[in-house]
């Protein structure tokens, strides 16, 4: 068959789709897989690359290695593989199962056994021709393997001696969208659901083709694509045949369709009366339901659930187990081979804060250590990779170590929810690096996560990795263009995570922006310092992100945290701060790791100071290891990450003549916000803790802001004064708000000494208006602007403060500098300060 043919067949983009942007315009949409003509150096490696393929094997997801393997020689070679007349004996790139290889008469071995999914990439002489061989475990294998070889090419590697096996880790690689069927993400940040609009599955799915693709490239197997806070209408007869187009379209690139369930699911739209998992009504409603999704989806992944948390109903209504909840759906799914996801994510939201050995850390071990041995085997415990909520600093959950007979897989975020929302640098790969290597002691002291979710410790049958990725209709996926090396990053460590998050970035700078070796450095440096910088600025020492927890979990909202049943809490007070979890006086948390995990934590000697505060309650006087007291720590780490993060756009801007104009643009505006709001986080927090300790920066910069002009001191016409909730989110507490729909100005004085200057103007950036901007010296215009941005705002504070930098600027005394504001619709052109540096 031809392959524009089978191209069509298939519905798979063999040259790029319809409604793809072209992969070359580099919105960022090629992502890792743009396949940019090689280096002309680099190019000339493959110069004597077989020109011809030849391929066993029908299965869809074969024919679309076949596809990618054509699509990337193409782009990055500029050479059209032709298929081998079927005979042959020439030079030719030969790929299939190990199997289907053999069927053909390709008698080769390789050295050791070839798990499910794995593949073997080998130069040898078949039939006295040189040959580059693709083989598989599968047909998942023989894809993976295509992308494989395809991303060494577009690294320059040499494929002359190539014989390299690749097993993944673990056989769950699983991602979860938390998509709505309205067609919104839960904690997504880059536009609407590919998957979903207005209550149903869209007509258009050319970006879950590409998505899958995309997936599937990093050896992602499985994919759950709807909102954990499930809306049971996706399980009704009208919905399953949307499923069904997209399972069409994940099955090409080997991904199983799995969806979330709401476990109340038989009462709601079953028509029972109960939904009790042990009520046989329920069961056969279950089991009934599950034939039906397989009859016409027969590769179908399985059922997340999210039960018993933050309002979802669950089994303890009727007093039953998370065992007998997963049990009942995991035995409609077993006689098809489908899997339960049980999110361990199980806690009560409204504890009570008073009581001092409260503790939601506890939650996830108390509700599932005591059944470990009693879930089915094609049940999944899923867990989050921290006791708490994804928050940028966490120890690992101590459930980890607390199954043996419990098949367990980690939970990730790639959506960056309390981490700067792809609006600030993140990447996760280090902190995930640490999580998987997180030794927990459950069998001796060799007992990594990594070993222990991959089965590999308690030799079970299932388990793996779970990334919630939450990418959505933005052209470049997730937003930010650097963000997607997290997406990259956990799919590459799902499948090794012995490989370091440094080979990693750069793995991933190389196929996204080509191997200039500067701008390979350059961004690897970046990336892998941003989880510490965004850390330093939001909350160190195991705080938790101080973020505001009761809204966006975006920008900073200290007290957010303290006095209510969501158990984020720091328990920060005029005395000191920090939690204490030990067992001798505190909630007994540090109780539920094994002993030699326990113990490091127990003691205040042993725990170490970037998890102090997770621990142990402490004055700010405190002296931690690094010398340090706890509150100069804050002050530090606050000025040196905002200082970092400044840093970056410096890095970035070095880089101008080396990247496409387009992606150069869109991280620098990211960069550029990311640097004023880092000083948003670094003021809220040191201002806070300098008015709650009451003890003063050893260096004099907390609270002391020399440059700085507050809006409201300024001669103001129309504007009028504002106090700011919490007062900490803003510069001394205040902001200016203009709601005279004619606008309003601030101006105020130059009394420097002439020069050359850099004008910073706060103003606040929400996203219900679109306040205009000018400011004037003496009358002569020198930037303008429209707030315009989609910040996860609706008010002045901490989630819309935003930065406009005006540089290059000749003042001299006497000038009156004049910021004008228009507002529009509930936003009221609202300025906090300028600031003013030389330059
Ligand atoms: C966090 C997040 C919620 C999400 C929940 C979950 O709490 O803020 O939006 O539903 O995690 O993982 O279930």
């Amino acid at each position: 068959m031809k392959l524009r043919l089978l191209a069509a067949i298939l519905g798979l983009s063999f040259f790029v789709g319809a409604n793809a942007p072209p992969a070359h315009a580099e919105t960022g949409y090629g992502a890792w897989l743009r396949y940019a003509p090689l280096e002309k150096n680099l190019a000339r490696k493959y110069d004597s690359l077989p020109t011809h393929f030849a391929g066993a094997g029908n299965s869809v997801v074969v024919q679309s290695a076949l596809l990618e393997l054509v699509r990337g020689i193409q782009g990055m070679l500029g050479t059209t593989l032709v298929q081998a007349p079927r005979h042959a004996s020439g030079r030719a790139i030969v790929l299939g199962t190990i199997k289907d290889l053999h069927d053909r008469g390709v008698n080769l071995n390789p050295s050791s056994d070839m798990a499910e999914d794995g593949f073997w990439l080998k130069s040898t002489k078949l039939h006295g021709s040189d040959c580059l061989v693709i083989a598989g475990g599968n047909d998942r294998g023989v894809l993976y393997g295509v992308f494989g070889l395809l991303s060494k090419i577009a690294r320059g590697e040499d494929l002359a001696s190539l014989d390299e096996i690749q097993q993944p880790y673990a056989p769950i690689r699983w991602a979860n969208q938390w998509d709505n069927l309205d067609g919104s993400i839960e904690r997504g940040y880059a536009g609407r659901s590919i998957f979903f609009d207005n209550g149903s599955v869209r007509a258009d799915l050319t970006r879950v083709r590409d998505y899958a693709r995309l997936l599937a490239s990093v050896g992602i197997n499985g994919c759950a694509i709807n909102n954990v806070n499930a809306n049971p209408h996706a399980l009704q007869p009208d919905f399953l045949p949307q499923l069904v187009r997209i399972a069409d379209l994940f099955r090409p690139w080997g991904i199983r369709l799995s969806i979330a369930v709401d476990l109340s699911s038989p009462k709601l739209i079953g028509g029972l009366d109960t939904f009790d998992p042990l009520d046989p009504r329920a069961a056969e409603w279950w089991r009934k339901k599950t034939d039906e999704i397989y009859a016409v989806i027969p590769d179908f992944g399985g059922f997340v659930v999210k039960a018993d948390s933050e309002g979802r109903l669950g089994p303890s209504s009727y007093h039953r187990t998370p065992a007998d909840a997963a049990n009942v759906i995991a035995r409609a799914l077993q006689p098809h081979g489908g899997m339960v996801f049980y999110r361990a994510f199980v806690y009560d939201h409204h504890l009570d804060w008073r009581n001092l050995k409260n503790d939601r850390a506890k939650a996830a071990y108390d509700n599932f250590h005591a059944l470990d041995g009693q879930f089915d085997d094609n049940v999944i415990v899923q867990i989050k990779h921290g006791p708490i909520d994804f928050q940028a600093r966490e120890p690992v959950s101590p459930l980890f170590g607390g199954l043996e007979k419990t098949n367990e897989a980690v939970e990730l975020q790639i959506t960056q929810e309390y981490t700067g929302q792809q609006r600030h640098l993140c990447f996760l790969a280090p902190m995930w690096k640490q999580v998987l290597d997180f030794d927990m002691h459950a069998l001796g002291d060799r007992t990594p996560v990594k070993d222990l979710v991959s089965g590999k410790t308690f030799h079970r049958p299932l388990g793996g990795l779970v990334g919630i990725v939450n990418a959505g209709l933005d052209s470049n996926w997730l937003a930010h263009p650097l963000a997607m090396a997290n997406l990259y990053a956990f799919g590459r460590l799902a499948w090794n995570p012995g490989i370091s998050p440094g080979a990693i970035a750069e793995e991933w700078t190389r196929l996204t922006f080509g191997n200039d070796p500067t701008v390979v450095s350059t961004v690897a440096n970046m990336q892998l310092s941003s989880w510490p910088t965004y850390e330093s600025y939001t909350g160190p020492l195991g705080t938790q992100t101080l973020t505001d927890i009761l809204g966006s979990h975006y920008g900073p909202g200290i007290e957010s945290s303290e006095e209510n049943g969501w158990g984020q809490w720091h328990r920060a007070d005029q005395e000191g701060i920090g939690m204490d979890r030990t067992v001798a006086t505190g909630t007994g948390f540090v109780g539920q790791y094994r002993p030699p995990v326990a113990q490091m934590y127990e003691s205040l000697a042993t725990t170490p100071d970037q998890l102090l505060l997770f621990f142990h309650h402490v004055p700010y006087n405190y002296v931690l290891h690094s010398g340090k007291t706890v509150i100069q720590h804050i002050y530090d780490s606050h000025y040196e990450g905002a200082a970092h993060v400044e840093e970056f756009v410096r890095q970035w801007k070095s880089l101008k003549e080396h990247i496409d104009a387009d992606r150069y643009a869109q991280v620098l505006a990211r960069l550029e916000y990311q640097a004023g709001h880092a000083i948003v986080w670094r003021d809220a927090i040191c201002n806070y803790f300098l008015r709650e300790s009451g003890i003063a920066d050893a260096q004099g910069r907390a609270g002391d802001f020399p440059d700085r002009i507050e809006a409201e001191s300024m001669q103001l016409q129309g504007y009028v004064p504002v106090g700011v909730t919490p007062r900490e989110n803003a510069s001394g507490g205040k902001a200016i708000e203009c709601t005279q729909p004619q606008g309003c100005s601030a101006s105020f004085p130059f009394t420097r000494i002439a020069g050359r200057y850099s004008l910073a103007v706060i103003y606040f950036d929400q996203k219900n208006g679109e306040s205009k901007f000018r400011v004037f010296v003496d009358d002569k215009l020198i930037d303008q602007w429209v707030a315009n941005d989609q910040l996860p705002a609706t008010k002045i504070g901490g989630d819309s403060s935003t930065r406009r930098r005006i540089n290059g600027l000749e003042l001299r005394p006497g000038e009156q500098i004049r910021i004008e504001g228009i507002p529009d619709h509930d936003e009221h052109a609202a300025l906090d300060y300028v600031e003013l540096k030389t330059e």
